[in-house]
């Protein structure tokens, strides 16, 4: 019987070394690979397509881009950001593991490989998916402790069709969502990166333009006016704030296994789109719904960034967002000026929120007249005050016993 192992393939150094280790180093008679497209440029099919022509490897694309546009707008019913990044490559892995478990069941392998290291985290996102599957599970990079160096000299012996890299020796990692620039002298925390590592967003100008954003029980359906599906809506999104200069990252990252790496993304549309979100929620939702759910988002987007959405934690995470977004309906306009997004404008049918109750010219709210908020006044801070007089009293108290004499030292006995 034929051995076979279906790899997640980028046509990138590290995939492509991976396919001939793991026929000599592992075993295996066929390797599969496999690309998963959750929106990266055409220019990396191109390349996975041409690797994988040369190097005689069955090679799959799969398209995941709605499945991923999905996961990307369920993140902004959850204000999701790890740190301020928001998630593109987190939330991605996830969906393109199980994409590649799918192709391997259906074309009769028996592992599933990645070229990822040992240091990242999307080892951990993709194996979180595989293990508890029947499939081996196999990372050659991390185990056969491969570095960049070596890969390349091996890949050179062995005439692999690797390209020289990526431009400034960076490595990107790009999506729908987000792109990611790290490494090479970005490794230096005090390096300033150039304007040369963006390609997303233009350097922020002068120009100023408004985007208005419809949302619907928390999901956004329309921009200005125009209905669009989730992968279209982030595209344009991308766009319009890309030309700004909007959704720029740049942030030392607590990795999970404990290392920090210096980071950079551009993220427009999930820029635009978080703004919008947060600036309805603030009108529909009470003081007490939003500063709830700022815990529930914050364990979301930390089960985001480790790749663990199928966790039952999450399906509750989920379902306490799904039952704050049914009022999460309405219209927000966002200002995109100097490289920045920000809320001016927003409405709703829920709006919690009276005018009249809010506005410096009216003296009375239905029954409820301004004077009626004295009472409130008086208790607002009382347990505050009621324990500051104590400690005052004590420390007197204590003040008095040591300026007093003792009793004892006046002899009498
Ligand atoms: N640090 C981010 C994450 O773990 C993004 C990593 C992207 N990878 C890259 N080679 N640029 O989600």
């Amino acid at each position: 019987m034929t051995n076979r192992v279906a790899l997640a393939f980028s046509g990138g150094l590290d995939t492509t070394v991976c396919v001939p280790l793991l026929e000599e180093e592992y075993g295996y008679d066929e390797v599969i690979g496999v690309t998963v497209d959750v929106g990266q440029p055409e220019a990396e099919f191109e390349e996975a397509a041409e690797t994988a022509a040369a190097l005689d490897l069955e090679h799959h694309v799969v398209d995941a881009k709605a499945a991923f546009a999905e996961a990307c707008l369920d993140a902004v019913k959850a204000n999701a950001t790890y740190q301020g990044y928001p998630l593109g490559t987190a939330l991605a892995r996830p969906i393109i593991a199980k994409a590649i478990l799918e192709v391997a069941e259906a074309e009769g392998c028996d592992a599933l490989a990645h070229g990822c290291t040992g240091k990242g985290n999307d080892q951990l996102r993709f194996e979180a998916v595989w293990r508890g599957t029947d499939k081996e599970v196999i990372a050659p990079v991390r185990e056969l402790g491969l570095t960049r160096e070596w890969e390349i000299e091996y890949a050179d012996d062995r005439d692999l069709p690797v390209e020289g890299g990526n431009e400034g020796d960076w490595s990107i990692d790009t999506n729908l969502w987000s792109r990611s620039v790290e490494g090479a002298d970005l490794e230096d925390p005090s390096y300033v990166p150039p304007e040369g590592i963006y390609e997303w967003t233009e350097k922020p100008g002068e120009e100023t333009t408004l985007v208005e954003i419809e949302f619907d029980e928390g999901l956004p359906v329309a921009v200005d006016g125009e209905a669009l599906e989730p992968v279209e809506l982030i595209e344009l999104l991308n766009e319009i704030g890309g030309a700004h200069g909007v959704g720029r990252t740049d942030m030392m990252e607590d990795r999970m296994l404990g290392l920090k790496v210096r980071e950079n993304y551009e993220h427009p549309a999930a820029t635009i789109l978080l703004v919008a979100h947060e600036g309805l929620e603030q009108l529909v939702l009470t003081a007490e719904e939003r500063r709830f759910k700022s815990t529930i988002d914050d364990e979301w987007a930390q089960k985001g960034y480790e790749g663990l959405v199928f966790h039952p934690l999450m399906d509750a995470l989920n379902a306490f967002v799904d039952a704050t977004q049914e009022r999460v309906t309405g219209t927000v306009t966002v200002k995109l000026e100097g490289g920045q997004a920000r809320a001016v404008g927003r409405e709703s049918a829920s709006a919690v929120y009276s005018e009249a109750a809010a506005s410096f010219d009216t003296e009375s709210v239905g029954d409820i007249a301004q004077d009626d908020a004295t009472g409130v006044a008086k208790y607002h801070g009382f347990q505050a005050r009621l324990a500051n007089t104590v400690a005052a009293d004590e420390e007197e108290d204590e003040a008095n016993d040591e300026s007093e004499p003792l009793v004892t030292d006046g002899g009498e006995d």
